[in-house]
């Protein structure tokens, strides 16, 4: 465990946790911008550091990540892949002692996890009130769902816990591809993989926000310092 002592505030231990995420980048090459709060404070340092003359080249997860990239001078690749990542860094909503992950707050888990998939290895980067025993205590599972027939398949997903569209004021909250979310809300969860199974095979469903043994590091900010947790068998 490293020690980073007197971090006052959460946001300075955010920004402690996406600092330390450095070192786990090569000297330059290809990575991958998650999304989210946590992801964004990564993104900044990255811009910092091509401004200082690294030569990495982002691969983002929405449209919020690609922005912001582009107003930091990051060079960006296509979206159409395929990339060849070193290493992606991105934020978690949960993370159990497997270091099995709950994403998708922000509604970019599809991205997320296309994105996650093609890197080499993963870094995800949390406060330490994401950590819990076992995913679905804290958080609900974000799933990405086509519009067409969207209310047959919060069907299907009811079967597993309560769907809940989400919404951005009055209308459905969209994906940056266009698509609806339900949070399924299935309290702590005894088999998360073979739920993620599950999940995948109702029609209608794009991605969830399961990710099961695809985080290589995890870098956990608390208030007292942070810690750096590796996946078994990573
Ligand atoms: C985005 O869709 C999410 O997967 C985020 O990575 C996750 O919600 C964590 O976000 P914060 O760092 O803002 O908590």
């Amino acid at each position: 465990m490293t020690t980073v002592t007197n971090l006052v505030t959460m946001d300075e231990a955010k920004r402690a946790a996406a600092r330390a995420a450095i070192a786990e980048l090569p000297e330059g090459g290809v990575i991958g911008l998650g999304t989210g709060s946590t992801a964004k404070l990564f993104i900044d340092v990255v811009g910092e550091l091509v401004a200082k003359g690294h030569k990495y080249i982002g691969v983002p997860t929405s449209d919020a990540s690609r922005a912001q990239a582009i107003a930091l001078g990051i060079p960006l690749l296509g979206d159409e892949g395929p990339w060849d990542i070193a290493v992606a860094v991105d934020g978690a909503d949960e993370v159990d002692p497997r270091l099995d992950l709950i994403k998708g707050g922000g509604g970019a888990q599809t991205r997320e996890k296309i994105v996650n998939y093609s890197a080499r290895k993963n870094v995800i980067v949390v406060d330490g009130s994401k950590l819990s025993a076992r995913l679905g205590e804290k958080w609900h599972i974000p799933i990405e769902v086509l519009a067409f027939a969207h209310k047959a398949t919060a069907a299907h997903l009811a079967v597993h816990g309560k769907p809940v569209l989400r919404m951005a004021g009055a209308e459905p909250r969209r994906t940056d591809a266009g698509n609806l979310i339900y949070d399924l809300a299935c309290g702590p969860i005894a088999d998360a993989p073979g739920l993620d199974v599950i999940l995948h095979a109702i029609p209608g469903v794009v991605e969830t926000g399961l990710f099961i043994g695809r985080a290589d590091v995890v870098i956990v900010a608390r208030e007292s310092g942070i810690e750096r947790l590796v996946r078994h068998g990573a």
